[in-house]
């Protein structure tokens, strides 16, 4: 009975997996904060996506770790073709074709300042990093991504975007605009994993502040009009209300990030015997798709994937 009126159901094929690589061959390092979530070589992260769309998942959403020296305050290894993520993004479409590869277009994993523009006097300078993240963008297709997903919350840049794809013949190249984007305590982790974090100031002068609703709906309408293919909202357990408003207000495809932080906090409960780490992660996913996301970002990807095969 329960089956048959259930309005919600959940399947891997909702899933893409964020996965952080790193140089090496048959390394895998784990990241202290997110327990069953590491760092890996190519080689590993082949081995990963291989197992992960066998599952069922769709996607896999790529982020570099690079080596301090590797960074600069433009972001220059971003455009390097033989760079680490276009090592792996060629990799991964060599050995698992048919995974969507979705990549990161944002300055900070580059940085020398760790933020995800340029920045002058302690400003970021929106105008000026947008040639950067088209040339980033481009960078990416070149190396076989299906889908670039923005995630520097730089005004104007998915039309800049678009614009450098499409000028260079990638207008099969989806982009997903991370939209609202808020400037989040919840994303530590991941920082952790990149060594990504600011070295000065913070990201509230680009990201959006935790307090706005309305916002979310002027970023969704610019976006929009510049020509994102997908929308996402980030985080997510604790912006469902946000989720929620984004389904409601376009037609475009809602995604949704359970970032580093909420996973976080699901592991250490369930390390310390406080949650059952099964049940609440798919209590999550549920959630996210019953508030309106088509498209789930979860490092629980391959574990909800492996509970819904049972
Ligand atoms: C950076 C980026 C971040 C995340 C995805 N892309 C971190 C940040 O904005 O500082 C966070 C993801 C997570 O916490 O899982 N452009």
């Amino acid at each position: 009975m329960r089956a048959l009126v259930r309005e919600t159901t959940l399947t891997a094929s909702d899933f893409v997996l964020p996965a952080f690589v790193e140089e090496g061959v048959n390394r895998r390092t784990e990241i202290g904060s997110m327990p069953g979530v590491s760092r890996v070589s190519v080689d590993e992260l082949v081995r990963d996506a291989t197992e992960a769309y066998g599952l069922g998942v769709k996607g896999l959403a790529l982020f570099p770790a690079l080596d301090e020296s590797l960074k600069d305050a433009t972001g220059r290894e971003s455009l390097n073709p033989d760079g680490l993520l276009q090592r792996a993004i060629r990799a991964l479409k060599r050995e698992v074709p048919e995974l969507l590869v979705i990549t990161d277009v944002a300055l900070d994993p580059y940085s020398s300042d760790g933020h995800d523009g340029l920045v002058r006097d302690g400003r970021i300078l929106n105008d000026e990093t947008l040639p950067l993240l088209a040339s980033m963008a481009v960078a990416q297709a070149e190396a076989g991504a299906d889908v670039v997903a923005p995630s520097d919350m730089m005004d104007g840049r998915v039309e800049a975007i678009r614009e450098a794809l499409d000028d260079e013949g990638f207008t099969d190249v989806a982009i997903c605009s991370y939209c609202a984007k808020y400037a989040s305590s919840f994303y530590g982790p991941f920082r952790e994993a990149l060594d990504s974090a600011p070295k000065s100031g913070d990201k509230k002068t680009y990201q959006m502040d935790p307090a706005n609703r309305r916002e979310a709906v002027r970023e969704i309408e610019l976006d929009e009009a510049e020509g994102a293919d997908w929308i996402l909202i980030k985080p997510g357990l604790p912006y469902l209300d946000v989720v929620r408003l984004a389904r409601e207000q376009t037609h475009l495809p809602v995604a949704v990030y359970q970032v580093s932080g909420e996973f976080a906090m699901l592991k250490a409960a369930f390390r310390n015997g406080w949650l059952d780490y099964e049940a609440c992660l798919l209590e999550t996913l549920t959630a996210f798709k019953r508030a309106g996301a088509d498209i789930i970002f979860t490092y629980g990807a391959v574990d909800a994937a492996r509970l819904l095969a049972r």
